[in-house]
């Protein structure tokens, strides 16, 4: 290949992933170039892959649970999401993510990228390692992110003067539900510092692909029973409102690193 095909050619194959969830069903600022509809093994994705470019550079955007958002995080195929992606040559993940912030430094608005995870998921399809297969495979899954892609983040949150926390456990649960808050204090003490109902099997199942992976969470309301009032839909949109801006200029700035 001469010099001038492999710059084209980097310069033109989106490697990175944005997987978008609730509240960043479309990515603002992202200029589109179009649309890959891809069927993988596992099925069908949440939407279509969306190409474009992001402060100039191509990237690919997926709303994880769909474009309109219709499908409840129990029922997202995450295999689909990650394989479909890794097919149009990502190879580094961002998932942003809407959480409950149990930690006190983790109140509405505030942006996490957490740096681990404990998995209360079950019943969804989480790994590629199964069916027919030559050999059983664990992956080591010590350190669920990719440190420097967290730290590449952090950057970013800095250069662009968005407070940021670059620590967390990530207590992935079922939902659809919110938890009670007998749960959230099960949840404190097994250590967790935000919850969120879509952060695994993604993550895991990133790690099979050997992609990196990292999470960029948007804490939307105090977790059930860290507050003196029950949750509602319109603090959690309110919070949206006044984080996600943050969470863009972030993904913005990223990608041009
Ligand atoms: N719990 C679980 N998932 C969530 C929450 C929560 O409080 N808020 C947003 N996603």
């Amino acid at each position: 290949m001469t010099q001038a095909a492999t710059s084209a050619k980097e310069i033109t194959t989106p490697t990175i992933g944005i997987v978008g969830g609730t509240g960043l069903t479309e990515l603002e600022g992202l200029e589109i170039t179009g649309e890959k509809t891809i069927t993988t093994p596992w099925g069908a994705p949440s939407a279509p892959l969306v190409t474009g470019n992001l402060s100039g550079v191509p990237v690919i955007f997926l709303a994880r649970h769909g474009n309109p958002h219709r499908i409840p995080p129990h029922q997202v195929n995450y295999r689909a999401n990650l394989w479909a992606l890794r097919e149009a040559g990502v190879r580094t993940v961002i998932g942003v993510n809407a959480v409950g912030g149990i930690h006190a430094a983790m109140g509405p608005a505030q942006i996490v990228i957490p740096d681990q995870m404990v998995d209360y998921t079950w019943g969804r399809g989480h790994t590629f390692f199964e069916g027919d297969i030559e050999h059983v495979t664990h992956i080591d899954f010590t350190y669920p992110y990719t440190e420097t892609l967290r730290q590449a983040l952090k950057t970013a949150a800095l250069d662009e003067d968005v407070h940021c926390v670059d620590f967390g456990v990530y207590a992935a649960t079922q939902g659809p539900r919110l938890e009670t808050s007998a749960e959230v204090r099960r949840l404190e003490n097994d250590g967790c510092d935000l919850i969120g109902m879509t952060g695994m099997p993604e993550a895991a199942l990133a790690a099979e692909l050997e992609l990196d992976y990292a999470c960029l969470a948007l804490v939307v309301n105090w977790a059930a029973g860290k507050s003196d009032h029950i949750i509602t839909m319109d603090e959690i949109q309110e919070a949206i409102d006044a984080g996600m801006s943050g969470v863009r200029a972030i993904l913005a700035r990223f990608i041009q690193q």
